[in-house]
This record gives structure tokens, C-alpha cells and sequence, in this order.
């Protein structure tokens, strides 16, 4: 009775364990093959009904490492109603970010150049962001309105536009220096279709003796073909910025409407782009260059107003919601 118990109970993960089942209970030394050597020494008028009960077992046991083995055998093979010859699940790829498709484009034209990539930190200071740069103390550009700073310490902040890895670089390395900063930057603005606190830019720097306006024009002229295409014309508008002097921003005419005017550049023809001058020599000599030596220009643009004029997008909102029925749409931009 108690060796039909344990019969019942048998369990197997494995081929190999079934087999040894085998092995301990039915084989001719086994469990049960053993009580058939023992059935000699019953007394004879109990000899049938001992049989009996003994081969009941032996036929129970015989099933159980039977359907044991079957159930080993039924998973290698798969059930009928499987089909193995047909293809698998097609597994969804991720996309790429639009963002970081024009962030890695621009990247790559500007790479032709032979401007190389540099990074620096989101958290910044005063010094970078701003004094470095040639910013008044009073500007407004300073103003908590702005910049987000951390813990209530006006020198902990995060950086409100790539500029600040200008200066980085220039404290560090002396000319020729012809490079590129991407990265995030942050401003306390409202979040609307047009702004958002958070955004990208990738900001350009290049100096060395004899750099000059017109190398400044020329550059964004192949930088805006290459990227819009190649009957793109530019146009530079007079402007502000403390750190270079002259200053410009920089229009494209309209790659939508081809400069006919549409509501995408507001039937204008033209839609800006970036920011740009000739590196102020107060900038140069404050990050440690020397301003009778060298020139240099440099230029900053917003990587999510490119992406939305290159690819038609209406609202800001859209690259920092990851909902992935926009981001599929990108799927074949790379
Ligand atoms: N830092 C400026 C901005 O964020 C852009 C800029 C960069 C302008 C470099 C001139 C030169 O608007």
C-alpha cells in the first residue's frame, strides 16, 4: 500500500530522471521487480491473492513512468495543431527620437567641416552661463524670471542655453578650436505649442587668427543646404547678444513653401533659425585667449524649431511626451 502511494506520486522534470524511475522501481532489481524475488517465501495458500495485489502494482507502476515519459516525448515534439514551420512574432523595433535623428544630422554635417563635439554640464554656474560670457550684472537675461537655480544658491543653475561650453572649452583649449555643443537647456518659461522649459540647442565656436564674418556666412550657407536643402537661401538679420559683437539671427527661406510663404513661415517666406556673431574679444581674453590674436565666430541654434520646420511639426509639446504614434512616424527618417 505504501509503495502504491509513492508510485502514485512520482514526478519527473527531465528525460533522464523518468529513466532512473525506471531504473529504482521496475527493472529487475527495482522497487517492484524485487517483491516478485520475495513471492518465492510467501506461504502457498496466500500465493494468489499476494500475486494479484503484486501485479496490480507492477501495472500501475508501468503506467506511471509510461505517461511520464509521454508527457517528456509530447513537449519536444510540440502538439499537433503547431505548426513549426511558420515564422515567428515580428518583434517591433524601437525608433529613434526626431530629436536626436536632426541632433545626429547636424552633428554630421558640421563633422564635414571638421568641427569636432564637446559636451559640458547641465548644472552650471554664474560664471559660465553668464559672466564669462560678458553678461552685465544687471541683465535681464539673469533675472529669476529665466533661469531655474538650485537651492535658493544663485551660483547653482541650470545652464539656459549651450553658450556656457564655450566658455568651458575656451578655458581650456587654446585656438585653432572649431567645435560643436549639443545639449539640453533649461528656462522658467510657460509651457505652450511654441516653448517649453525644457529644449536643446547645439551651439557652434570656432576660433583662430584671420577668422572672419564671411567664413561665419559662408559655414551657415552649407550648414543651411545641407540641411534644408540645397536651393535654401539665408539671410542674416542685425541683432543682440552680450557675448558677440556684431551679432546676428539668421532666417532660411521657407523649405515648406520655397520662400512663397505658407502658414508654416506665417506666408513671410523666411522662418529664423539661430543665433550668431563674431566672438566679443572681452570673451576671448575673460576664457584666457588672446583677443590681438585670435577671432572667432560662433553661433547657437534650437534643435526642436528645426525638427518642427523640417518636418512640418505644429506643436513642441509633442517631442517630450513619448507617445509612440508620433515617434513611429520617424520610423524611416534615419
Ligand atoms: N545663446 C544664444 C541663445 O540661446 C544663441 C547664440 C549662440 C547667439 C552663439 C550667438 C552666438 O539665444
Amino acid at each position: 500500500k505504501q509503495l502504491q502511494d509513492e508510485i502514485e506520486a512520482l514526478k519527473a522534470s527531465t528525460k533522464e530522471e523518468v529513466e532512473e524511475l525506471r531504473i529504482k522501481y521496475i527493472s529487475k532489481k527495482g522497487l517492484v521487480g524485487q517483491l516478485f524475488a520475495d513471492f518465492k517465501t510467501v506461504p502457498a495458500e496466500q500465493k494468489k491473492a499476494v500475486g494479484q495485489a503484486i501485479n496490480v502494482l507492477k501495472n500501475k507502476a508501468l503506467d506511471k513512468i509510461n505517461e511520464l515519459k509521454d508527457s517528456f516525448d509530447n513537449a519536444d515534439q510540440g502538439d499537433a495543431a503547431t505548426d513549426l514551420s511558420m515564422p515567428g512574432e515580428p518583434m517591433r523595433l524601437g525608433t529613434r527620437h526626431p530629436l536626436a535623428i536632426v541632433r545626429n544630422e547636424i552633428i554630421e554635417i558640421f563633422g564635414r567641416l571638421g568641427f569636432t563635439v564637446a559636451e559640458g554640464p547641465e548644472i552650471e554656474d554664474d560664471w559660465h552661463v553668464f559672466s564669462a560670457l560678458n553678461f552685465p550684472p544687471e541683465h535681464p537675461a539673469r533675472d529669476m524670471q529665466d533661469t531655474f537655480f538650485i537651492q535658493k544658491d544663485p551660483d547653482v543653475l541650470l545652464r539656459t542655453h549651450t553658450s556656457s561650453v564655450q566658455a568651458r572649452v575656451m578655458e581650456k583649449t587654446q585656438p585653432p578650436i572649431r567645435a560643436i555643443f549639443p545639449g539640453r537647456v533649461f528656462r522658467n518659461e510657460a509651457i505652450s505649442a511654441r516653448a517649453h522649459c525644457i529644449f536643446h540647442q547645439i551651439e557652434g565656436l570656432y576660433v583662430d587668427e584671420n577668422v572672419s564674418f564671411a567664413d561665419l556666412k559662408q559655414t551657415l550657407l552649407y550648414f543651411s543646404r545641407e540641411l534644408f536643402g540645397e536651393k535654401t537661401q539665408i539671410r542674416l538679420r542685425p541683432s543682440y547678444f552680450p557675448f558677440t559683437e556684431p551679432s546676428a539671427e539668421m532666417d532660411v527661406s521657407c523649405s515648406i513653401c520655397g520662400g512663397k510663404g505658407c502658414n508654416v513661415c506665417k506666408y513671410t517666406g523666411w522662418l529664423e533659425i539661430l543665433g550668431c556673431g563674431m566672438v566679443d574679444p572681452n570673451v576671448l581674453d575673460l576664457c584666457g585667449i588672446d583677443s590681438k590674436k585670435y577671432t572667432g565666430f560662433a553661433f547657437g541654434m534650437g534643435i526642436e524649431r528645426i525638427t518642427m520646420l523640417k518636418y512640418g511639426i505644429k506643436d513642441i509639446r509633442h517631442f517630450f511626451e513619448n507617445d509612440v504614434r508620433f515617434l513611429r512616424q520617424f520610423e524611416s527618417a534615419y
